[in-house]
Order: structure tokens, then sequence, then C-alpha cells
């Protein structure tokens, strides 16, 4: 990629301003990311990882974006990056009827596997059933709701909950508490011979982890962990999976490696499901909504405590972008989030000169919630990661942002595409796909600044942050 300086002024706009990638589909965003990104990277660390039908997706991305620039009417000169369109044409097809159709895989499975039904089993099937389990510990939200959706994508059932305090669990889900207490009742052990024993399976550990050559489907533990799924990748590893029937199910539930028109919306679709937010945490999220009509699109800055003013800027050109492509009339209304409080503060004037902004300030509300103080915990070291608000913002952030109903824009310093982000509009896109609706424009936009163009993605660590 090339700057060109003398051209300064003008193409400094365009440059800076970048691209903005549209993806309107979540489970696959990591994927493109990393393909895309592939050049740029140097390290091997995570080469295991290439090999993903992520090669596959790229082809198809960079076809489609040379065939559809490859015999342009005009004579406009060869471009080096797609526009937000362009980006996203790939991904346009079959997804609304493709998320439909794992819904009802989803709630078919709930209604068969779900706790309630599996509670009131015969002793002697209970005692055959087996369970997943997704664990908590003190990472962030993203990584650890990954972790739960991963269990869930992978047969579907819960073990501790985390964040119990912000956030409600469906029903469906078990927890390891409730299996062992049911396990002993039953005499499982006593009548059936079977221990209740767990398998774990560690994800981050590429030379260890079984989920491309064992066959998962035919493990005889009554327990399975999949451990350290923190991101929307380690349930897709079952779709190369060399086993035909593990690989089947895979792509029952996330589509077709090979072809992008086939992604449907699964962790929206399971977030929908399995989580809602607690009473406290709705309070706050209705304050902010203030009876007003739900908001359109919402902004994710995340900052690192930075206020990067090419961040702003590239941020501001595609929310400006996304709000005339979406043609909402005058006046949207933008949920603002950022792990930077300073930062949306100085944003803040810049949008609502074209929008009605929302942001949640946690300082003046009064709400249930703001007396549940995570004091006890000192949780100083993830104050760079998280920010400086107390955690219980992050929920109602999240619980707030993920109630756009158009688009979902994640900006940032030095990374894209956070996993909190991420999970904003997976379940912004599945709450947005009504019973019946037969369309949903729903679009996942990230804006990447000119640093991020020229040196790729090096800074990154992890997959998502
Ligand atoms: C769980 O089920 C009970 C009774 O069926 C219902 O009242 C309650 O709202 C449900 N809770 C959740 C989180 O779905
Ligand atoms: C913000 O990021 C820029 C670019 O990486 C860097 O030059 C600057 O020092 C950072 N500022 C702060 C306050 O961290
Ligand atoms: C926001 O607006 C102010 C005042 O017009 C301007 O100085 C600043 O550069 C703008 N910020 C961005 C990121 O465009
Ligand atoms: C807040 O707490 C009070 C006292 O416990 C309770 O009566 C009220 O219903 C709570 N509000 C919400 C929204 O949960
Ligand atoms: C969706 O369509 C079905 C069948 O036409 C109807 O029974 C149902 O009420 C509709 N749901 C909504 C939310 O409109």
């Amino acid at each position: 990629m090339r700057y060109g300086i003398s051209r300064r002024k003008r193409s400094s706009v365009r440059w800076f301003l970048i691209l903005c990638a549209a993806f309107t589909f979540i489970s696959w965003l990591l994927l493109n990311l990393r393909s895309v990104d592939a050049p740029h990277l140097t390290t091997t660390a995570d080469g295991a990882m290439l090999d993903l039908p992520a090669q596959l997706a790229l082809r198809e991305l960079r076809d489609a974006f040379f065939s559809s620039s490859a015999q342009p009417p005009t004579k406009s000169p060869a471009k080096n990056c797609a526009t937000v369109e362009e980006m996203g044409k790939v991904f346009e097809g079959k997804i609304l009827k493709e998320t439909r159709r794992v819904r009802s895989i989803i709630q078919r499975h709930f209604s068969i596997n779900g706790a309630p039904r599996i509670r009131e089993l015969p002793p002697e099937q209970f005692c055959k059933h087996g369970f997943v389990i997704g664990k908590a510990s003190e990472a962030g939200f993203g990584n650890e709701m990954y972790k739960i959706l991963t269990a869930a994508a992978l047969s579907i059932m819960l073990g501790k909950y985390p964040f119990g305090d912000y956030i409600l669990y469906s029903n469906l889900t078990f927890t390891l508490r409730e299996v062992k207490h049911l396990w002993r009742q039953h005499g499982c052990v006593e009548n059936y011979g079977r221990h209740l024993v767990m398998r774990i399976d560690d994800f981050e550990k590429p030379a260890k982890t079984n989920a491309l050559c064992g066959n998962w489907r035919t493990w005889p533990q009554p327990i399975i962990w999949y451990q350290g799924t923190t991101d929307a990748v380690g349930a897709q590893f079952f779709l190369k999976n060399i086993h035909p029937d593990m690989r089947d199910a895979a792509t029952e539930l996330f589509g077709r490696p090979e072809s992008l028109q086939w992604r449907p919306n699964v962790f929206g679709e399971l977030m929908s499901i399995l989580i809602s937010p607690s009473r406290d945490v709705e309070e706050a999220v209705n304050w902010v909504l203030g009876g007003g009509r739900e908001p359109d699109i919402t902004l994710h800055m995340r900052m690192l405590m930075n206020r990067s003013i090419r961040a702003a800027q590239a941020a501001l050109y595609c929310l400006k972008q996304a709000t005339s492509n979406l043609q909402l009339g005058s006046r949207p209304r933008v949920v603002v989030v950022s792990d930077t409080p300073s930062f949306v503060k100085s944003i803040v004037p810049n949008i609502s000169g074209f929008s009605e902004v929302l942001i949640f300030d946690y300082e003046l509300f009064g709400g249930n919630v703001s007396y549940n103080t995570d004091a006890s915990k000192n949780l100083d070291f993830r104050v760079k990661d998280w920010g400086p608000a107390p955690r219980w913002v992050a929920f109602v952030d999240f619980f707030l942002a993920s109630r756009a109903k158009h688009a979902v824009i994640s900006g940032a310093h030095k990374r894209v595409g956070t996993t909190y982000a991420q999970l904003i509009a997976a379940l912004a896109a599945a709450n947005s796909l009504g019973e019946n609706s037969t369309s949903s424009s729903f679009s996942f936009l990230s804006s990447f600044q000119s640093n991020l163009l020229a040196e790729g993605l090096n800074l990154q660590v992890g997959w998502g942050h």
C-alpha cells in the first residue's frame, strides 16, 4: 500500500479514513480478519490456525472484489482498497435463510436436550446423558462468553455461570452443581456404574487438542470440557475434523466452510436464546433509552486509554457512511460505548452534529446495580484492558449496545474486532431478525485507521482483542 505524499491533503482523508470492512457475519469475522491481514503477520505462533477455511474465504473475497473491479464500466483506476459495499458483497446471499435454519436447529436441540426435559428423565436415561461445560473464570466478558457459547455450540449445556449478578441464563442450561446433585440422586454410579468423570480437551495447546482428529461423538465420558476457547474459532475447528460425522455436525451448525454465502449467525442465535440482562442491568439500559425508540447504530471503540485522533476520524467516517448507506433519515440514534471514558467525551460533540447520541454515564445513574460493587476483588490489573469503570458498567453497555437495529461499528486504536464488539454485533443481529421478517440488513463494520492498513495487525495480541 503506497501513500502519495504529494496528494497529501485530499487523499489523506481517503487513506486516513480508510477501509470500512463490512462483515455482515460475525462468526466469520475473525477468520476473515486473519486471512485478510495474514500477509502482514510475521509471527508463526498461530500457524496452526492458518490452514482453516479462512484461506478459501480469502480467495472468495478476493475473487468477488477483483471481479467486481475487473470489468468496471467506467475507466476508474485500479484500487487498492475495497469499499464497504464491495467487502460485504461476498457475504450477501443466504444468510437470512441460513440463520433461520440454525435458529430452528438450536430451538429443537434445546427442546430435546434442555435442562427442563433432561431433569425429568428416568434415572436410566439420565445417567446415559452427556454434558458439555463452559467453565468460567475472571477473564474479560467477551472471552468468557465465547467459552460458554462454544460449549453451547458443541452440545449445549453449561457449567458454573459467570457474571451471574448481571446476566440471566435461560432455564435451558444446567449448573455443574445440579448435574452432580442429580447424578447422586439417580445413583448413576451405584446402579449404572457411570462415574461423573470429565474429559478435558485443551484448545490452547494445538499439539494436544483433539478438535481436528477426535471423534467426540463417541467419547464415553459424561462431561466434556473444551477448554480455553475464548473466541469464535474454537467451535469452528470441527469443520475441519477428519471424522465425517463430526464435520457434518459442525457444517450443519456453521455452514459450509468453502462458501461464505452460507454463514449463519450461530453465536448471535445462541446468545439470544441463552442470555438476557438481569433486572438491574435492564433498568439501567432503559434509563439510557429514556422511553425513546430503539437505537439505530452502535459504535464501540476499544481505545486502551489512548485517544488516537486517527481512530476517531476513521470511526466518524465509518459512522457517517453507515448512516447514509442505511438511509436512516434525520438524526439516527447512535449508542457509543468505549473502554476509555475520556475518549467518549471527546468524540460525542462530533457525532451529535448528525445524530442523537446515547451513552451510559454510570456516575449519573442511581439505580440498583450501582450499589453492586466488586470492591472485594482487586481487578486493577485489568484496568488497562477493561477500562476504569466498575465492571458492571460493561454489562449495561453490552446490553444497551446490542439493542442497535441496523449496524454495529467496531473501532479501535491498535486492534480491531474485539470479542466484546463481535458479541454485541452478533446479539444485535439476532435481535433484529424478527420472527417473520423477509429481509435483514444488519451490518457489522470495522473501521481501520491508516496505521492498521499500513502495518497490519502486528500489534494485535491474541485473536480478537
Ligand atoms: C425459568 O422458568 C420459569 C418457570 O417456567 C420462569 O418463570 C422463568 O422466567 C424462567 N427463567 C428464565 C431465565 O428463563
Ligand atoms: C496513543 O497511540 C499513539 C499511536 O500508537 C501513540 O503515539 C501515543 O503515544 C499513544 N498515547 C497514549 C496516551 O498512550
Ligand atoms: C471534532 O470536532 C472538532 C471541532 O470541530 C474538531 O476540531 C475535531 O478535529 C473533530 N474530531 C474528529 C475526530 O474529527
Ligand atoms: C431495586 O431495589 C429495590 C429494593 O430492593 C426493589 O424494591 C426494586 O424493585 C429494585 N428495582 C429493580 C428495577 O430491580
Ligand atoms: C409469524 O407468522 C406466523 C404464521 O404466519 C404467525 O402465527 C406469527 O404470529 C407471526 N409472528 C409474528 C411475530 O408476527
